[in-house]
C-alpha cells in the first residue's frame, strides 16, 4: 500500500504542489479501477490545502456527470451538460476559475459555504471524461498556480484511467 506523508503545513502553495506531483504518482495505483484512484486523490488534495470540497464527476450519458468520489459536505448527484461550472467545463472543455461563485451565471450551490471554485476537465484516451472540481471557502482562492498544478496532477491520474 502506498504511504504518503503530509506534513507539509508550513510551505507555499507552490511548494505543496511540488510535494504532491512528485508523491501522487506513488499513490496512484495501476491494479485498481477509477474509483480508489479519485477517491484518494480528492483525500489527498482535501488534505494539503483544506479546500471546502473536491472531488470528482463523472460523464454517465451524453447529457449528464454523475457524483464521484469527492471529500467535504454532500453534493447534487447529477449535473447536467452546460448547467453550472462543471457542465460548462464539459461543454467548453476548457478549465474555469471561478473566483466568486456568485458572479457566475447558474453556478450550482452544493454549499452555501462555497466562495470560489475551479473546474478542470478530464480525459480517457482523448475523449472528455468527467471533471475535478475544488471549492473554497475563501474569495478568489485559486489561481494559474492551481489550475497549472491540478493539470498535472490529472495527467498523473488520467494515465490509470
Ligand atoms: N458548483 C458546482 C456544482 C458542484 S459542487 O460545487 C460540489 C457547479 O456549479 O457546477
Amino acid at each position: 500500500m502506498a504511504e504518503i506523508e503530509f506534513s507539509i503545513d508550513s510551505l507555499s502553495k507552490s511548494e505543496k504542489y511540488q510535494e504532491l506531483i512528485t508523491q501522487v504518482p506513488a499513490l496512484l495505483d495501476p491494479s485498481v479501477d477509477w474509483v480508489a484512484n479519485s477517491a484518494n486523490l480528492s483525500a489527498a488534495l482535501k488534505e494539503v490545502f483544506g479546500w471546502l470540497w473536491v472531488g470528482f464527476y463523472r460523464k454517465v450519458s451524453e447529457e449528464r456527470l454523475q457524483l464521484g468520489p469527492f471529500q467535504g459536505p454532500v453534493a447534487c448527484t447529477f449535473i447536467h451538460k452546460g448547467k453550472g461550472v462543471c457542465g460548462t467545463v464539459w461543454e467548453e472543455e476548457k478549465a474555469l476559475i471561478v473566483p466568486n461563485v456568485d458572479d457566475f451565471p447558474g453556478h450550482i450551490v452544493c454549499s452555501s459555504k462555497s466562495k470560489s471554485e475551479i473546474v478542470l476537465p478530464v480525459y480517457k484516451d482523448s475523449q472528455f471524461w468527467g471533471v475535478l472540481d475544488a471549492d473554497s471557502e475563501n474569495l478568489n482562492e485559486f489561481s494559474l498556480v492551481d489550475l497549472e498544478n491540478l493539470k498535472s496532477l490529472i495527467q498523473s491520474f488520467e494515465k490509470h484511467l
